[in-house]
């Protein structure tokens, strides 16, 4: 088997890589998409002034789960106002990676009625303007900063879009554990089991390959080790970069290998009860385990490195983890009937991301 992967990010990780920002910049245009707490935090002002008269403009009312009758106003304005900005740099969570990924592609017209047209597969979107995109995560989770796709949800319609064009990576990751020590328990908790849920959907996964499991394998075992560690001392500089290392593993497994039928219950999970991106896909994993199991040989052997037990014990330990942090793992448990919950799983395994699960392709065969 000969296998591909290509991720083209240029990560920069540690504590105080955020001082890397200006030479990444190199003098030339920039606005600013941070996650609005940011300007209470100071961390705000400390980017302006590392960048001083770079800093062109700031995008500072994110808010979580960027959607498409809030992102319109934005992106209008930011091209006609700001449409000579070479760069964006993106500092939050996926919330505000997502948004920025948005922002950085336009056609001629730069209407973003037009990108939403695209998105939604009415006509089609042919981008010819173009920013680069520098990803500063504050949270441990998306692995944004790491894949070209962007999230964008529609709540009045009901839908989640999927952004992903071969321009919308981004050009630099800088992955800096210290602005991730503001981040509130419950962000870190969802984002942590975001992480975790990346990494096992990229196992069962008719994409995964050789690199990616690698990638995968280590950030499974990273989030079991770290992240019970990590929501007992949540101020740990260490922890957190612990946290983001595993982050980044995941995202550069799914970054080949996309998600999975735990992400594809998960958007109506979120777009029906507001069940947080983090919970809804992570709340089913060993749900979805169990279906995984004795689907592929080759597929059963990469499980049972990353959950270290055996398999047949792999959804009850799997299980016992998220549990054990808080997060309960039955439909019931967030009010879905079983009729629902099965409804719901049928339509999920048809989704996209449904399709990429070793499961679904087994059973639809
Ligand atoms: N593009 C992808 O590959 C990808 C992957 C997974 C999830 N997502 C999307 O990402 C979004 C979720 O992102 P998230 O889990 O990173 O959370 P988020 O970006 O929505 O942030 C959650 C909350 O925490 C705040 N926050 C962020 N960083 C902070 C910090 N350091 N200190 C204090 N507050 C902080 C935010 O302002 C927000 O209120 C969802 O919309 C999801 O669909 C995208
Ligand atoms: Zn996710």
């Amino acid at each position: 088997m000969i296998a591909h992967y290509y991720n083209p990010v240029h990560s920069v990780y540690g504590a105080g890589a955020l001082s890397s920002l200006p030479a990444l910049v190199r003098g030339r245009k920039a606005a600013l998409v941070i996650f609005p707490e940011a300007r209470g935090l100071g961390l705000l002002a400390r980017i302006e002034s590392l960048l001083g008269a770079q800093l062109a403009c700031v995008i500072d009312r994110v808010r979580p789960n960027p959607d498409v009758a809030e992102l319109g106003a934005t992106y209008d304005a930011f091209w006609r106002d700001h449409g000579d900005a070479e760069v964006i740099i993106a500092v939050g969570g996926g919330s505000a990676i997502d948004t920025a990924k948005a922002l950085m592609v336009a056609d001629e017209r730069a209407q973003f009625a037009d990108l939403v047209a695209g998105l939604a597969g009415e006509q089609a979107f042919a981008p010819t303007r173009f920013k680069q995109l520098i990803a500063v995560p504050t949270t441990a989770g998306t692995g944004s900063e790491v894949t070209p796709w962007a999230t964008i949800w529609d709540r009045e319609r009901h839908k989640k879009h999927s952004l992903q064009l071969p321009q919308t990576w981004p050009s630099h990751a800088l992955i800096d554990p210290e602005l991730m020590l503001s981040l509130p328990a419950s962000v870190t908790l969802q984002s942590g089991l975001d992480a975790l849920s990346h990494a096992l959907e990229s196992i069962w996964n008719v994409n995964a390959n050789p690199v990616s499991d690698e990638f995968a394998v280590a950030a499974v075992r990273d989030v079991f080790e770290v992240l019970p560690q990590l929501m007992a001392q949540l101020g740990s500089v260490e922890l957190r970069g612990r946290m983001a290392l595993a982050a980044l593993k995941a995202g550069m497994a799914f970054s080949n290998t996309k998600t999975a039928l735990a992400h594809s219950i998960s958007y109506e999970m979120t777009l029906r009860y507001g069940v947080p991106h983090g919970i809804a896909c992570s709340f089913s994993l060993p749900m979805v385990l169990q279906r995984a199991i004795g689907r592929r040989a080759d597929r059963d052997a990469v499980l049972r490195q990353a959950l270290g037990v055996d398999l047949q014990d792999g959804p009850r330990h799997l299980a016992e983890f998220i549990e054990g942090l808080g997060v309960k793992t039955r439909f019931a448990d967030y009010g879905v009937g079983d009729d629902e919950a099965q409804q719901m799983v049928l339509h999920a395994q048809d989704g996209a991301r449904g399709k990429n699960f070793i499961g679904t392709l087994e059973t639809t065969s």
